[in-house]
């Protein structure tokens, strides 16, 4: 059961897909995401002819928070038409974990139009994170590797 406060995450999420540009795969996907200010910041996925250029609903949303002013995120629920409720791709997972303090985790709440709910972490979807450490650790020349 989740909380009033997760509803009405996932149902900015869901109304999102709404505005979703997403001619080529006819795929809509919707995000929300909870800053730890209390502000929520939406996004959609955007698509392009030159289909490589397709931003996902999630990375849309930390790119408007970003320019926003906000890089502390709690929770982030995101919206399709899949059953079950499809989980952000891994290039999502890494552009998230990048605003992921060592010792915390994202709660990512996945939804779709038929109503069904799941509750996971971004750390339990992608298990080995590379980070802003692991590339200090591996730097050339100071505090790394000569
Ligand atoms: N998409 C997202 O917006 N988020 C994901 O995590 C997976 C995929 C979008 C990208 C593209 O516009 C469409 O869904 C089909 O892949």
């Amino acid at each position: 059961m989740l909380s009033p406060d997760d509803d009405k995450l996932i149902a900015r999420a869901l109304s999102m897909r709404t505005r979703a540009y997403a001619p080529y795969s006819r795929f809509t996907v919707g995000c929300a995401l909870l800053c730890d200010d209390g502000e929520i910041v939406e996004g959609c996925n955007v698509e392009n002819a030159s289909y490589g250029l397709c931003i996902c609903a999630e990375r849309t949303a930390v790119v408007a928070a970003v320019a926003g002013g906000r890089q502390r995120f709690t929770r982030i629920a995101v919206a399709t038409g899949s059953s079950p409720p499809a989980a952000p791709c891994g290039m999502c997972r890494q552009f998230l974990a990048e605003f992921l303090d060592a010792d915390k985790d994202l709660v990512v709440l996945l939804a779709n139009d038929a109503g069904e709910k799941v509750e996971t972490t971004l750390r339990t979807l992608f298990p080995g994170v590379f980070d802003k450490a692991q590339l200090a650790s591996g730097q050339r020349g100071e505090g790394g590797p000569a």
